[in-house]
């Protein structure tokens, strides 16, 4: 079988891993990423009350003014596996749509425009989950020029990719400050659903399409397989089968309109990722990488 890449021709960006194992079934980590209002639940209502409950300035709500700016959120099949799309009209009356990609069985795009990050949720049996989230870290051009005399080519340009491996969040009593990472809000909430989610209760409704989508997906694959034949991404062949081409994240998607946090930027795994750390050592200012020079501060 031939392997694929996944994701951006972009070559020569220094790119980091970071892996967790987490203790349940790899489709309630899908199907929660796939749910369009997790984001603002979790995200941000439920990271304002980790702020509060560990002593920090809750930041201001911007669920309502997101809610009212959204106007449509679709799902749709694509050659990769199915995109949601979300559009969204702006204070000035614009009008912008944004796509985030999940490549059929168990990846989604996410990430900045700056930081593109492919996820990976591969089963290591029906009740752990490895979690793979390989990001890739588009520098500026002067950015890259400061950095190359104290990290060398090798990071720089690629060609070392570091990896860490964090622990789960504990069980037991909320640890608020950890819970101030988007990452940990994720597993913590899978986690609360038992190792393998019972659903024979459950009553989905109309935000949950794109969970339905992928269910529908996955029990069509699934008898193709057991009628011997090859479900969506599979390779056999190197030609034309270079690359699974994914949309890029656009600057002025829908990660605009949620509001940055002060301190060290905690999207994805940016609270550990080893090249962020490394920068922030040298006393580099992670939104400027992230953001863009002259971005306004959180
Ligand atoms: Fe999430």
């Amino acid at each position: 079988m031939h392997r694929r890449k996944i994701g951006n021709r972009w070559s020569g960006l220094p790119r980091d891993i970071v892996t967790i194992d987490v203790p349940c079934n790899w489709l309630q980590i899908m199907e929660n990423s796939i749910d369009r209002l997790h984001f603002e639940w979790l995200h941000i209502r439920f990271h304002n009350l980790a702020l509060a409950q560990s002593g920090q300035e809750p930041r201001a709500d911007p669920s309502r003014e997101i809610a009212s700016q959204r106007f449509a959120d679709t799902y749709e099949e694509t050659e990769y596996g199915f995109a949601k799309r979300t559009s969204f009209r702006r204070p000035d009356g614009s009008e912008r749509s944004a796509i985030l990609p999940f490549v059929f069985p168990t990846g989604g795009q996410t990430g900045l425009p700056r930081a593109p990050c492919l996820q990976l949720r591969t089963p290591i049996d029906d009740e752990n989950t490895r979690q793979y989230f390989y990001t890739l870290y588009d520098l500026e051009i002067e950015m890259k020029a400061r950095l190359r005399s104290q990290l060398g080519d090798e990071i720089l340009d690629g060609n070392r990719v570091q990896h860490l491996q964090i622990p789960p969040p504990p069980l037991g009593e909320p640890n608020y400050s950890l819970l101030l990472s988007n990452v940990y809000q994720d597993v913590s909430i899978v986690l609360s659903q038992g190792r393998i989610h019972d659903r024979s209760q459950e009553q989905p409704g109309s935000s949950d399409k794109g969970v339905m989508l992928y269910r529908s997906l996955l029990r069509r694959e699934l008898a193709k397989l057991s009628d011997g034949k090859d479900p969506i991404n599979v390779f056999r062949e190197p030609s034309p089968n270079d690359r699974i081409e994914l949309p890029r994240r656009p600057k002025d998607g829908v990660s605009s309109l949620y509001p940055r946090a002060a301190g060290r930027p905690s999207g994805n795994v940016q609270l550990w990722s080893p090249f962020l750390s490394q920068l922030e050592r040298l006393g580099i200012d992670l939104n400027e990488v992230l953001f863009g020079a002259g971005s306004p501060p959180p």
